[in-house]
């Protein structure tokens, strides 16, 4: 399993049940890596799609309430999706929020982080890999600079 996010200068992803930034450079990366693949996400997430499900790829939804969500795949919790997970016949990429990352990172073999060199104000987060003795950086891009925001594509893999 791998991750894909976008993170600030201070690892925050989020605010108000959106991103903090739209980079359309980084989504349509997203798209690219994900689509023909499966996607996992929380409940929080997937409802932050202004189109749902993503087209093209499986959705799956971690939820308490999947009767909210007929359209979708949902598992009620992280074992059962884990349980599914060992059996797909496709690369599944966790998508968050921050409570969907927390919990599937330790299962996680790679971290695709979209490093925005800009700060704001966030109120959800994802783990600093820098300082984790678990994970590495394996590769790292130049600065993007056509967007509003300077951004980077990091790599890290478990070490
Ligand atoms: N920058 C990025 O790359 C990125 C990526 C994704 C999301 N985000 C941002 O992150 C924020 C959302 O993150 P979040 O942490 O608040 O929400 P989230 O992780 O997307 O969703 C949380 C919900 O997932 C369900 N859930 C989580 N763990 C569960 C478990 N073990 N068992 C059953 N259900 C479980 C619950 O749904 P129910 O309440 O339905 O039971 C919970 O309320 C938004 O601002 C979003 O835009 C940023």
């Amino acid at each position: 399993m791998e991750i894909i996010v976008a993170v600030d200068e201070n690892y925050g992803i989020g605010k108000d049940g959106d991103l903090l930034a739209h980079l359309s450079p980084d989504l349509k990366r997203l798209k690219a890596m994900t689509v023909g693949n499966i996607i996992v996400m929380g409940s929080k997430t997937y409802m932050s799609f202004p189109k749902r499900p993503l087209s093209d790829r499986q959705n799956l939804v971690i939820t308490h309430s999947p009767e909210k969500y007929p359209e979708v795949t949902c598992f009620t919790s992280v074992e059962d999706f884990l349980k599914y997970a060992d059996t797909a016949d496709k690369p599944i990429f966790v998508l968050g929020g921050e409570t969907v990352y927390r919990q599937l990172l330790p299962y996680c073999s790679k971290a695709h982080v979209t490093k925005i060199l800009h700060s704001f104000e966030a109120d959800t987060y994802f783990p600093n890999l820098d300082e984790s003795t678990e994970w590495e950086r394996s590769n790292e891009g130049e600065v993007i600079d056509t967007e509003k925001y300077p951004f980077k594509y990091v790599e890290y893999i478990r070490k």
